[in-house]
């Protein structure tokens, strides 16, 4: 049997054993995936585990994404972009970090509505890890032009730049959170990175009802709930929607292929976790 897994803290309630175990059974083939709570501090001896245990790969989620990097062979450049590794490869003993997040996100938003990238003025809510490693894989896949906007507006600005710098032909701008309005009659896809609308307070919106449109593609990440305050309300006005689900998948579908080296069942991926969900 072949290991892979995942490294978090907590890992209880993560869907990821169920979904890489049924993609796993739908291809027949003899691996295996679990879930490792690691200790925050435990993190160097969990990776140098990989090796001795002789495990094919692991996932990596919070709080060791950007921790793990310390102690990996090689980091591939996308993960350095986004300045955290989601996936770890065990090629013969040397660790190399991946970050499927982003691409994962660009998968499931272009098969699941078909939306042209490179047409498309975003508006990106949020200038956390989460915008970041969308941003990069956005801006990556011909995004149109990218506006951010956060809380923070120190956050958003330091972001805007560190995307520049990766793509310094790409169109990036900050707008002010009181411009929100403004930004997003002028936009025509909205991707929403930021907690406000997770379980348990389903009843919140980052943005005010009025400024959606029915040009809009909206997406929010948040998967639990997958109907977001947001979502309910950019279909009563008339957008087009996307929830956070594909991207879980997507990225999962993604590490999956780099350890297997075969197509991800993304089909019975998405059944398991839905399955689950219900
Ligand atoms: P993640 O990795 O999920 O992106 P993060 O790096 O902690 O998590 O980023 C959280 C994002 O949600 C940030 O953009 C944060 O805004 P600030 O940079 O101003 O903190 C945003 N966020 C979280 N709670 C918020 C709230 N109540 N109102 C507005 N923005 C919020």
């Amino acid at each position: 049997t072949i290991l892979t897994g995942l490294f978090g803290h907590p890992v209880g309630h993560s869907l990821s054993p169920l979904m890489h175990n049924r993609a796993f059974a739908e291809l027949g083939i003899n691996f295996r995936y679990a879930a490792f709570d690691i200790e925050p501090g435990q993190v160097r001896e969990a990776v140098d585990a990989i090796r001795a245990l002789g495990l094919r790969g692991v996932n990596v989620t919070i709080p060791h994404k950007v921790t793990v990097m310390d102690y990996l062979d090689e980091i591939d450049a996308e993960a350095r972009a986004i300045g955290a590794v989601n996936t770890i490869v065990n090629d013969g003993g040397k660790l190399i970090g991946y970050n499927t997040d982003g691409r994962g996100y660009v998968r499931s938003l272009t098969e699941e509505t078909g939306v042209d990238l490179s047409r498309q003025s975003a508006l990106l809510l949020g200038a956390g890890g989460a915008a970041r490693g969308v941003g990069v894989a956005l801006l990556g896949a011909g995004l149109g032009s990218l506006v951010i906007t956060n809380r923070t507006i120190e956050k958003a600005e330091q972001l805007a730049e560190q995307l520049q710098a990766i793509h310094p032909q790409a169109n990036i701008a900050v707008q002010p959170m009181e411009m929100m309005g403004d930004a997003l009659a002028a936009a025509t896809l909205l991707v929403q990175t930021t907690s406000i609308g997770m379980h348990p307070n389903v009843e919140a919106s980052p943005v005010a009802v009025e400024a959606l449109h029915e040009r809009l593609l909206v997406s929010d990440l948040i998967y639990n709930p997958m109907n977001t305050k947001l979502l309910r309300d950019a279909k009563e006005k008339g957008a087009r929607i996307h929830h956070g689900l594909g991207m879980f998948i997507y990225q999962g579908a993604l590490s999956f292929e780099y350890w297997t080296g075969q197509s991800a069942p993304v089909d019975a991926m998405r059944e398991a976790v839905w399955d689950a969900l219900r």
